[in-house]
């Protein structure tokens, strides 16, 4: 098969969101708008996808990462202008190129599948996705001769009264044959009613120089339309996580409020699961089978093992364990890994923390750059501190260590195995393995004291 490559105009910034960053970084379901775009072009069969940034395009670069190419648009003349960028880019590619804009993030894999096979079966130029639109204002329209063939397109700014009256629009979604492109786009010039390079003037350029153009009319105007302001935004959210919703509870995933749970475009969990409503999974998650997710909860880019329930916490980059008990109320952060039966109780932020099996910190603690061992009990409030201003240092707590509530381990320091920490103590040097390390002061009772109340009583 020929080579497919993808080139998506990027580069507006999208002014009816009234932001100051680009409409195609705008988040849906913890993904920029665009991600869903490349990915649709990635799954259609595109090996290199370029993108053409313009308006933050730093931005742009920066939150889609190093797996896209980028072509600048420093001035935005127009979509014809935009692809005329890409000619050097262009230049190395055969085959063919799947166009696309940035900010249509319902656009499915199979319609571009769809106008791919269509232009190769025709040995069309250029093959346009069109859709009737009930209220085709602003939109390019399609003309068609008697034999119903594409002969134009003719944007609403230079339409006649009798062509406004077209319902079926250009959705700016197209497959090409790159080489006739490359002759088309060097006859585009800035004569029409914007003042713009139009793209939609190479399919008269194809026609005039008797070459083929097809078209391929989606019934799912919908999935084609991006949106342009921030409530378009919401509903184009509220569609994704439906659809993400309904695949999930169809692998046998529970999701009793699907309004209320949102799951990201990448996120992979396992059969009876439960996500409760107020529930926010994003990134790269992968969750186990039969975890209770939620209520209230938010995780990114971590792994959940089976069996595990976080609840009303939220856990961002980090490694859970099977069996695991998170929450509630608990923040597990970047760097955590635990192993099977682990519990991070209420109110217990941990960070950077490796803890092996059946270890519990279960009450307001905090753990940092820290190594639990394995049957290790951490007590209420104890503190790692870990920081002294400039650096990080590591606490290492042994096997079957027993720290008791409201003690401060100072990093660096070691508990070593089976030891046992006094509760309140503040710890600052090694403590060996089986002693019993207390560090405070010891209690004194003045028996003959008379408080001050008895005082003022006398
Ligand atoms: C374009 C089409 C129109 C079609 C409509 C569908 C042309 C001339 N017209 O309209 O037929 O019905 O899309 O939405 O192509 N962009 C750039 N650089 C530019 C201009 C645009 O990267 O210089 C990008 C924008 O970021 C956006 C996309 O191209 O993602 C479309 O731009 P927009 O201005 O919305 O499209 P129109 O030209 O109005
Ligand atoms: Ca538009």
């Amino acid at each position: 098969m020929e080579k497919l490559t993808a080139l998506i105009l990027a580069a507006g910034q999208g002014t009816r969101m009234k932001s100051k960053y680009p409409k195609v970084l705008h988040p849906l379901l913890g993904e920029p708008m665009l991600r869903y775009v490349t990915d649709a072009a990635r799954a259609a069969g595109a090996e290199r996808i370029a993108v053409v940034i313009g308006f933050e395009g730093e931005r742009v670069q920066a939150a889609m990462g190093p797996e896209l190419e980028y072509i600048w648009q420093r001035e935005q003349l127009g979509t014809g202008h935009a692809v005329l960028m890409a000619r050097e880019f262009l230049a190395k590619a055969t085959g063919e190129l799947l166009v696309l804009y940035g900010d249509t993030p319902l656009i499915k894999p199979e319609t571009l599948c769809e106008l791919i096979e269509l232009q190769r079966a025709t040995g069309a130029a250029g093959a346009i996705l069109t859709t009737r639109m009930q209220d085709p204002a602003g939109y390019g329209r399609i003309i068609r001769n008697t034999g119903n063939e594409i002969s134009g397109i003719v944007e609403h700014k230079d339409a006649s009264s009798g062509e406004r009256i077209i319902d079926e629009v250009n959705t700016g979604i197209y497959c090409f044959t790159i080489a006739a492109l490359r002759e088309a786009l060097a006859e585009l010039t800035p004569q029409n009613a914007q003042g713009e390079y139009y793209l939609t003037d190479v399919f008269a350029a194809f026609i005039g120089n008797g070459l083929k153009v097809a078209g391929l009319l989606t019934g799912d105007a919908e999935a084609v339309m991006g949106p342009n302001d921030r409530a378009q935004l919401a509903r184009t959210e509220a569609f994704l996580r439906e659809a993400i919703n309904q695949r999930w509870m169809a692998e046998g995933v529970s999701i009793p409020d699907p309004a209320t749970a949102y799951i990201g475009p990448h996120v992979r969990i396992g059969r009876d699961t439960t996500v409760f409503p107020g529930t926010f999974i994003f990134g790269k998650t992968v969750i186990g089978s039969d975890c209770v997710i939620g209520p209230q909860s938010r995780i990114v880019d971590s792994t959940i093992g089976d069996n595990t329930e976080v609840q009303y916490s939220q856990v961002f980059q980090a490694e859970l364990g099977p069996q695991n008990n998170i929450g509630p109320y608990s923040f597990v952060r970047q760097g955590t890994v635990t192993a099977a039966r682990v519990k991070i109780g209420g109110f217990v932020e941990v960070k950077n923390v490796r803890i092996a099996e059946e270890s519990k910190v279960p009450h307001l603690s905090y753990m940092g750059d820290a190594e639990v061992g394995r049957d290790v009990n951490i007590g209420a409030g104890t503190i790692t501190c870990n920081y002294d201003g400039v650096s990080k240092h590591r606490t290492i707590i042994e096997d079957e260590v027993f720290i008791g509530s409201n003690t401060n381990l100072v990093a660096p320091v070691t508990v070593r195995a089976g030891a046992t920490v006094a509760a309140g103590s503040t710890i600052t040097k090694e403590v060996p393995a089986k002693a019993l390390g207390i560090a405070r002061a010891r209690q004194e009772n003045l028996t003959e004291w008379v408080s001050p109340k008895d005082r003022a009583g006398k």
